[in-house]
């Protein structure tokens, strides 16, 4: 598959020609006659030009069929907007099994910079994520042809930097959908030491690196939490430790941390049956931060990050760890688990405190930690926690710039009497109210005051009960974009 810009129009199977409709006017003006006729002929004939219509052309002219796509702002974002002509584009050349497809953005009236560039990475972005489709156990599309070339055009804007941008949005791209797979993959096949290996491959593949700490060395470093939750697994856990170094960074490195439980069965404290299959994804912290180091080595981005994962199934046995077991975590923290359901921030402690060890500039944890998370915001955006405004900011922007939006939730202090306990010094539940706030709270206690720490709830936009753009059903890659976006502005 290849995606250039072409400038101007070229032989395809199908020209897809996006234009606006403002109030009840559209607007057009393709520089190419033919296809303004075409235009002004559809707007004459059809009182509604919604969505998707084919013409069907003479024979020898630019493309056999011509799609006209109806291209909105949303909500004044002309990125998302872009996106989602990226995926209408993905969809109907898959619906028309095209080899070859032209996506015509001339004479568009763009009101910011009609030339900004930005829409070719976010059109780009669009039509790769919305392409994809999990199918590793499907073998019946295989027939179905591919779009082999796609050529975006815009008359009005010069090609220079073009082709740049859209091999940087592929890099992107590819991480994301390198984390979908990860999310995507069961249970019984994605293990914790399968993660590690696949982390560990990409790591060789683009360049950082990747040390995977074994149960023995887990043991060593005293990770109460992380071996607790795997005690009735007969999967060992692994600590993986990722890094992205370029030469000449200096300073000190932003850590990621993800939550890496590879299914959640709640243990002792067991998940009802209805949609606990879902819990296959609950290593979608792990994939954002596992992408992301994979996007940060792709691009070269001069900035020292690293990764935390630690990873773990949550499974009920005779051995496994029970409501009121008192756990000793790796900062020494006493914890009453009174609900084994409650294991991300079992794990995600003891790589708060391993975090320690690098002196970050700052933490960032993405997690699929509470169904309360998706009880207050669906799967339109995480919650998100933190100790520090500025990073608040930094991360709301790079929200809304790719998407991937992030929600402020509080941590007042009040939140923490929520979680005392009567036997340790804190417990791993705080009862129904402000659920994904006190397991932010419960973070909290592992992170030092003056650390800046952000918490980022992706229980809800990591995994689709149904299909939604430009994002399939299953894993969506969450916090990849998101993060990448952050880093660069933390490396401008
Ligand atoms: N992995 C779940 C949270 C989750 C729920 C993720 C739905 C994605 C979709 C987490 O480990 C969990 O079970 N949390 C409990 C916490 C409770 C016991 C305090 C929850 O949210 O019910
Ligand atoms: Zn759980
Ligand atoms: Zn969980």
């Amino acid at each position: 598959m290849t995606i250039k810009y072409t400038g101007k129009i070229k032989p395809a199977d199908t020209c897809f020609v996006f234009f606006q409709k403002t109030g009840e006017t559209y607007s057009l003006s393709s520089k190419n006659t033919e296809l303004n006729q075409l235009f002004q002929h559809l707007v004459k004939t059809e009182d509604q030009l919604d969505g998707f219509r084919f013409y069907p052309d003479g024979k020898g002219r630019l493309a056999e069929r011509v799609v006209f796509l109806e291209l909105k702002p949303v909500k004044g974002n002309w990125a998302e907007a872009f996106r989602r002509a990226g995926n209408s584009v993905a969809k109907n050349s898959r619906n028309l099994s095209q080899q070859s497809a032209c996506a015509d953005f001339s004479g568009l009236a763009i009101p910011e910079t009609p030339t900004d560039p930005v829409w070719f990475s976010a059109f780009t972005e669009g039509f790769l994520l919305g392409s994809y489709e999990y199918k590793t156990y499907k073998n019946d599309d295989s027939k179905r042809k591919k779009l082999k070339d796609l050529s975006l055009i815009n008359e009005d804007c010069s090609g220079k930097t073009v082709n740049q941008l859209i091999s940087s949005a592929l890099e992107v791209c590819e991480s994301q959908i390198f984390a979908r797979e990860l999310v995507n993959a069961p249970g019984n096949e994605l293990t914790p030491a399968e993660l590690a290996s696949r982390a560990r491959k990409s790591a060789e593949k683009h360049g950082y690196s990747c040390t995977i700490l074994n149960k023995k060395k887990i043991k060593e470093l005293k990770m109460g939490g992380l071996l607790a939750v795997n005690k009735g697994s007969v999967n060992e856990p692994v600590f993986l430790v990722l890094e992205h170094k370029p030469k000449g960074t200096k300073g000190k490195p932003v850590v990621l941390v993800g939550k890496g439980i590879t299914f959640d069965t709640g243990g002792i404290s067991l998940k009802p049956a209805a949609g606990m299959g879902d819990m296959k994804g609950d290593m979608g912290g792990a994939a954002a931060v596992i992408g992301t180091l994979e996007a940060a080595a792709r691009l070269n981005l001069p900035v020292h990050v690293v990764g935390l994962v630690p990873s773990t199934d949550n499974m009920p046995s005779g051995s496994a760890q029970c409501p009121g077991d008192i756990i000793t975590t790796m900062a020494g923290i006493t914890v009453e688990v009174d609900n084994t359901d409650a294991e991300g921030r079992l794990i995600l402690c003891d790589a708060l405190e391993y975090a320690k060890k690098f002196k970050p500039a700052v933490i960032i944890d993405l997690a699929t930690l509470t169904g309360a998370c998706v009880v207050a915001l669906g799967d339109k955006a995480a919650g998100l926690m933190t100790n520090h405004d500025g990073l608040s900011a930094e991360l709301i922007s790079s929200g809304s710039a790719t998407f991937e939006r992030v929600w402020p939730l509080p941590l007042f202090d009040d939140y923490a009497g929520q979680i005392k306990s009567d036997v340790a010094e804190v417990k791993n539940v705080g009862g129904r109210n402000a659920g994904a706030i006190t397991a932010g709270k419960f973070l909290q206690k592992f992170v030092s005051d003056n650390q800046p720490w952000a918490h980022i709830d992706i229980a809800g936009p990591a995994f689709l009960d149904s299909p939604d753009g430009y994002k399939a059903k299953g894993g969506t890659g969450f916090g990849v974009r998101l993060l990448t976006d952050f880093l660069i502005n933390r490396s401008k």
